[in-house]
């Protein structure tokens, strides 16, 4: 089968070497599948410069990317829930990657199904952006996406991304006031996505994340980079918290200090735990209209480079998708 690999760290999209290799085979508990889409995360590129070194990969050459939809062709042994025809979306492991080329093993676990209303490319936005949108709402923020939660007002940075536009549309579905920042060009869209009041990353007032109702955040679900618990700390209500997706040092520096000081107001670092049922919740909702997969930009597997230069480029307004 065709598949893109890179075999060191760095190099970038230079780096990335179309190769032909052997389709794999599933094992205990795998399935099989024949690729139709793959959606690209910054962390595919973040691997390649060495951010999890020595962990991920597990071993080089490498196939990046985790994020997969495609139709079962074969199931390992012990495989219960899925046969060949069906069409699925699943979460590949970081560890051993996988998703650009034509064909990949997924976990039965990390699979779920996915019906005629959910295209592929729609599918494969979901995995690692929609789950980490999922879990920062749900499970870090405590909001109950039936809406029968207490009401509370979330900030989202860089709502227009992949993580971000997720999460908008999400945090809607629960009893929330979403404030969201995003650039200029993108204030519109981000509106659209059903946030309530929208900031310009690039004012003064973006800068400084500020409600222009005046509103203090319960919660933060911050998937932007660069900001400094100091301009987080003035617009947090009394317990506030913010979920940060991309921890760097400072922040956990932050993190432990706030714990430590027992201060009520919070910096909490998140990794994704991904679950199917997760998926599968999303899946349904993308179903029934209420969950959309804004598709930035798609490209063939024999132009995967051009995907991945616009992924490390930053700039992508929803999911950067890859078709076999
Ligand atoms: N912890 C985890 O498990 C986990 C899971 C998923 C993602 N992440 C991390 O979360 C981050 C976001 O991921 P993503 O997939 O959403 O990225 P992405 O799709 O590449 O985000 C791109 C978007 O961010 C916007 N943006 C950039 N800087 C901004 C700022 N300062 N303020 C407002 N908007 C800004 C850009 O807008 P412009 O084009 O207008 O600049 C662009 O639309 C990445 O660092 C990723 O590695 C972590």
């Amino acid at each position: 089968m065709q598949a893109i690999q890179f075999d060191k760290y760095g190099g970038g999209t230079g780096a990335l070497k179309h190769v032909e290799v052997p389709v794999p085979t599933p094992k205990n508990g795998e399935v099989l599948l024949k690729l139709e889409a793959t959606s690209l995360n910054p962390v595919d590129w973040k691997i390649q410069k060495g951010v999890m070194r020595p962990f991920i990969p597990g071993k080089f050459p490498y196939i990046p990317s985790t994020d997969v939809a495609g139709e079962i062709v074969d199931v390992g042994p012990g495989v219960q829930k899925f046969k060949a025809g069906d069409k699925v979306v699943a979460i590949l492991s970081h560890v051993n990657g996988g998703g650009l080329a034509e064909f990949a093993v997924a976990k039965e676990s990390l699979t779920a199904s996915r019906p005629p209303e959910v295209s592929a490319a729609e599918a494969a936005g979901l995995p690692v952006a929609g789950l980490t949108a999922h879990q920062c709402l749900t499970q870090s923020a405590g909001i109950k996406l039936d809406g029968s939660s207490q009401q509370k007002n979330i900030l989202i940075t860089a709502a227009s991304g992949g993580v971000g536009h997720y999460a908008v549309q999400l945090a809607k579905l629960g009893n929330t006031h979403v404030t969201a920042t995003c650039g200029a060009r993108n204030i519109e869209f981000v509106k659209s996505l059903g946030a309530d009041e929208v900031l310009d990353y690039k004012t003064p007032d973006g800068a400084a994340l500020k409600s222009p109702s005046g509103r203090k955040y319960d919660a933060v679900i911050h998937c932007a980079t660069g900001i400094s618990w100091s301009t987080f700390e003035p617009n947090l209500s009394a317990n506030g918290k913010v979920i940060d997706i991309t921890p760097s040092p400072s922040s956990l520096l932050t993190f432990a200090l706030k714990k430590l000081c027992f201060s009520k107001k919070q910096l909490v670092p998140l990794l994704l735990v991904p679950k199917s049922e997760n998926l599968e919740y999303l899946v349904e909702l993308v179903k029934e209209g209420k969950l959309k997969t804004v598709i930035d930009s798609k490209y063939p597997l024999s132009k995967a480079e051009d995907a991945w230069a616009k992924s490390i480029d930053g700039h992508a307004t929803g999911k950067i998708i890859v078709e076999p």
